[in-house]
């Protein structure tokens, strides 16, 4: 693909440090102490705060959120006899991936083809159909690109099957569905601080949760199963809670170094944290910039709505990005609107793929899957998005939809 170098870019993604991440980081730098400690336990109750949830957990990705409170959710409630996981097929493989990798089966229902999520008509469809029922223990939505799946109805749907929802709201920093934020609402929220997302650390992720035994587990879980973080436990007025595991030797218990589970190593760095926590000082305007550039795209390519659907918009979704689905491939294919966008300088990227028909990975679920997910089949095909993010300036948009209409005129005239 051909482009000048001189021309526009227009990103998917940016991040530019300002003043308040370089103190962060120079004060990370400055304590001698680089691997996590008072920036993450900083940002672990900010953002706790923030999403509306009791308790946080900072973990170095998002997809060891995923893998760490899955297992954490394994072994508390004992899952082991329970593998099913139903979830969304149209999402970034990481999802799937660390269903599998925490030892459970995804199971895939239908998206919504306008939000992109799971919808919940499609999940009791499926239970209601499902033969073993008590196979299942999870439902995990995505809210994909920032718009919230309908989480009322899906945790409705989840006490009648005796379920636990664990809701990915990796790119809905701060949107809300019904009063509350994306993540706080089920049983345990998770989220991704990779580049691009509306609060970026480079390598970052989280779980919240409301559940102190949820907390607790994922806690060390994400720390190799040790007993605790701190030498001697200042909780239950002095008197360690792992004092049973110890033989009688008080000054060389260390629950630091006593591992009663099997877990990971998924501890963060301060310096991911001290960045996250600089942007979450930021965040209602990085949310109101996205808003804005959503609603003024929107109103520009309006005119091309019958051939593309526009993203909905609205004051309650915090947006990853500015998603668009071809509506009639046959007039524009996304291979060819892709690569004239990218020829002006605007970055684009697929919307993720449907995975268990378009995810080489999981080639061997294709037969299972064929044809009974026409939404995320053709959102995987069609669907794409172009970057919407806070540095994006006035000259920046209007290149954007000029790109558009040279496109479309081009393919008309
Ligand atoms: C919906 C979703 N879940 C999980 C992840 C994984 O997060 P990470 O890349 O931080 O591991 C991502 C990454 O962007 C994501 O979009």
């Amino acid at each position: 693909m051909k482009r000048n170098k001189n021309m526009r870019r227009i990103s998917v993604g940016w991040l530019e440090i300002g003043p308040e991440e370089r103190k962060n980081v120079l004060e990370v730098l400055d304590s001698g102490r680089i691997t996590e400690g008072a920036k993450t336990y900083e940002f672990e109750k900010k953002w706790a705060d923030f999403i509306g949830a009791k308790y946080c957990v900072a973990t170095s990705s998002g997809t060891a959120a995923l893998i760490t409170v899955l297992t954490a959710l394994k072994y508390l409630y004992k899952l082991e006899n329970r593998p099913k996981i139903i979830t969304s097929p149209l999402t970034y493989i990481s999802v799937i991936h660390a269903i599998v990798l925490a030892g459970f089966e995804p199971v895939f229902v239908d998206i919504d083809p306008f939000t992109f999520g799971i919808s919940p008509e499609a999940v009791e469809r499926h239970l209601i159909k499902a033969k073993d029922k008590n196979k299942y223990s999870i439902i995990l939505p995505v809210d994909l690109m920032g718009f919230s799946v309908q989480i009322d109805k899906i945790k409705s749907i989840a006490k009648k099957y005796n379920l636990i929802v664990l809701d990915d709201a990796s790119e809905a920093h701060g949107s809300v569905y019904r009063g509350k934020k994306c993540g706080a609402a089920a049983d345990a929220g998770v989220f991704s601080f990779y580049i691009a997302h509306n609060i970026q650390a480079g390598e970052m992720g989280a779980i919240v949760t409301n559940h102190y035994d949820i907390y607790r587990l994922s806690k060390k879980i994400k720390t190799n199963g040790r007993l605790c973080e701190c030498r001697i436990c200042t909780r239950s007025k002095g008197i360690c809670p792992y004092l049973k595991y110890h033989d009688g030797k008080a000054d060389d218990f260390d629950p630091r170094f006593l591992h009663d589970l099997i877990g990971y190593n998924f501890k963060t760095m301060e310096f991911q944290a001290a960045i996250a926590l600089a942007q979450l000082g930021k965040i209602n305007d990085i949310i109101s910039k996205r808003q804005r550039i959503v609603k003024y795209l929107n109103e520009k390519l309006s005119k091309y709505s019958g051939i593309l659907q526009l993203p909905d918009y609205s004051s309650c979704v915090s947006y990853l990005a500015y998603p668009l689905v071809i509506r009639k491939p046959r007039v524009i294919c996304r291979k060819a609107l892709r690569m004239e966008l990218e020829k002006r300088g605007v970055e684009t990227r697929p919307l993720f793929g449907c995975v268990p028909l378009q995810q080489p990975a999981y080639s061997h679920l294709k037969k299972i899957y064929k044809g009974k997910l026409p939404n995320a089949e053709f959102v995987g095909e069609n669907g794409f998005y172009i970057g919407a993010h806070q540095y994006l300036k006035t000259e920046d948009l209007e290149y954007i939809v000029r790109a558009f209409e040279e496109i479309m005129e081009r393919k008309n005239g």
